[in-house]
C-alpha cells in the first residue's frame, strides 16, 4: 500500500529532483500528481520509467492526496496551504512562506526529526512542515553534531552559492552567459540581476537596509536558531553568488563554549548522521561542489583550528542545495513524519 503525494512545481529545479529522491528510497507512493502552472499543464515527465502528465494546479489538486511536497515559491504555498490542508493532507514547503510561523516546524531530520511528527499529530495530520533554506541546512547539518558537543559561541559564515539555487532558469542563464561571453557576443542578463559568467556577486535577495544584511544572510541566522532550538549562538554572513551550476559551499568560523579539538571535531562528524568527510591533505585535496552534485550527504573537510582566536575551528562545507538543502531534506521530513522513521540515504 502506498500514499498519494502530490508535487506542486514538478517542472522546476527542486521539482525534478523531488521524483528522483522519490524514486531512489523507494517512497511508497500509489498515484503521484505532477502540478505546476498553466505553461507546462500536458507537458511529461518520467517517474518510475513510465510518463506522467503534468496538470495545472487548482484547488481541487489535493483532493485524496496524502501528502504534497510543495516547491513554486512562497506565494504559491501561501495561495494553496488552506486547500491543502482541508484536504487532509500533508504540506511539506520549500518555500520561505511559513518557516519563521509559530507552531509550523522548522525541520532537519538529522537534528529535530521529533518536529516533524509533532506536526502530522497536529490537526489529525494536517500540519505544514517547512523546509528550511538551503544555506541553513547544508551548514546545520554539519554544525548541530559539534554544537551538542561544545555549543557554538559564535558564527561566522561566508558562503559560495550556485546558480540553480535561483530555479532552473538561472542555471540555463549562467550556460548562456557563460557562451556569449566566450564567443565575445553581447548578453543580458533576465533572470539574475549582474552578468554571471566569470563574475561573482553578494547574494540578490532583498536588501534589509534596517539590518545590514540581504534575507539570505538573515536566514541563516533566523533559521539555525530555530532548528536548534537555542538563540544562543551568534551568527553573522556573508552571501554570494559564484557562477557554477549546482551545490553550495560554505567557509565556516566557529567558536565555541567549550574546547573542541580538530581531532574531536573529525571524530565526531565521521560517525554524524547525513555526513561525509573527504579530503587528502597530502594533495590539498578538499571537497568541491564537483564531488557533491547528486550526492544525498554533506561533504566536510579542511576542519582546522583558527590560530587568531581560542576554542575556534574553521571548517569547508559543501552541499547539493537541490537535494539535501530542498528535495531531499523535505522527502525525509515526509518518512520521518508519515513513515514513521528515515531510510538510508541512498546516495551519500
Ligand atoms: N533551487 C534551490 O536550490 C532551492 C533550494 C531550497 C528552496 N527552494 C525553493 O523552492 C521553490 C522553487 O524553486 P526552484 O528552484 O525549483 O524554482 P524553478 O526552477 O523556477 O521552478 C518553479 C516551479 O514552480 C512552478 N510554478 C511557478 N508558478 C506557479 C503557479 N502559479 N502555479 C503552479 N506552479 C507554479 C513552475 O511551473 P511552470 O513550469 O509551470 O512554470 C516550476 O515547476 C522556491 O520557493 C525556492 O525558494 C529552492
Amino acid at each position: 500500500m502506498g500514499l498519494n503525494v502530490a508535487i506542486v512545481g514538478a517542472t522546476g529545479a527542486v521539482g525534478v529532483e523531488f521524483m528522483q529522491v522519490l524514486e531512489r528510497r523507494r517512497f511508497p507512493i500509489k498515484e503521484l500528481r505532477l502540478l505546476a502552472s498553466k505553461r507546462s499543464a500536458g507537458s511529461k515527465l518520467a517517474f518510475n520509467g513510465q510518463q506522467h502528465t503534468v496538470q495545472e494546479l487548482t484547488a481541487e489538486s489535493f483532493k485524496g492526496c496524502d501528502l504534497a511536497l510543495f516547491s513554486a515559491g512562497s506565494s504559491v504555498s501561501k495561495q494553496y496551504r488552506e486547500a491543502c490542508v482541508k484536504a487532509g493532507c500533508l504540506m511539506v514547503d520549500n518555500s520561505s512562506a511559513f518557516r519563521m510561523e509559530d507552531g509550523v516546524p522548522l525541520v532537519v531530520p538529522e537534528i529535530n526529526p521529533g518536529e516533524a511528527v509533532k506536526a502530522l499529530q497536529k490537526n489529525g495530520g494536517k500540519g505544514v512542515i517547512a523546509n528550511p533554506n538551503c544555506v541553513t541546512i547544508i551548514a546545520l547539518v554539519a554544525l548541530a553534531p559539534l554544537h551538542k558537543e561544545a555549543g557554538i559561541r559564535r558564527l561566522v559564515a561566508a558562503t559560495y552559492q550556485a546558480s540553480s539555487g535561483a530555479g532552473h532558469a538561472a542555471m540555463v542563464e549562467l550556460q548562456e552567459g557563460t557562451r556569449a561571453f566566450l564567443d565575445n557576443k553581447p548578453f543580458t542578463p533576465k533572470v539574475l540581476p549582474w552578468p554571471y559568467a566569470f563574475n561573482l556577486f553578494p547574494h540578490n535577495s532583498p536588501w534589509m537596509e534596517d539590518k545590514g544584511y540581504c534575507e539570505e544572510e538573515m536566514k541563516l541566522l533566523k533559521e539555525s536558531h530555530k532548528i536548534l532550538g537555542d538563540t544562543s549562538p551568534r551568527i553573522t554572513a556573508t552571501c554570494v553568488r559564484v557562477p557554477i551550476l549546482r551545490s553550495h559551499s560554505e567557509a565556516l568560523n566557529v567558536e565555541f563554549v567549550k574546547p573542541l579539538s580538530v581531532a574531536r571535531a573529525y571524530e565526531i562528524l565521521r560517525q554524524a548522521p547525513g555526513v561525509t568527510v573527504l579530503e587528502d591533505r597530502s594533495k590539498n585535496r578538499w571537497p568541491m561542489p564537483m564531488d557533491v552534485s547528486g550526492k544525498d550527504n554533506v561533504y566536510v573537510g579542511r576542519i582546522r583550528a583558527d590560530h587568531s582566536n581560542p576554542n575556534t575551528l574553521d571548517l569547508w562545507v559543501v552541499g547539493d542545495q537541490l537535494l539535501k538543502g530542498a528535495a531531499l531534506n523535505a522527502v525525509q521530513c515526509a518518512e520521518v513524519a508519515l513513515l514513521g522513521k528515515l531510510a538510508p540515504n541512498a546516495n551519500p
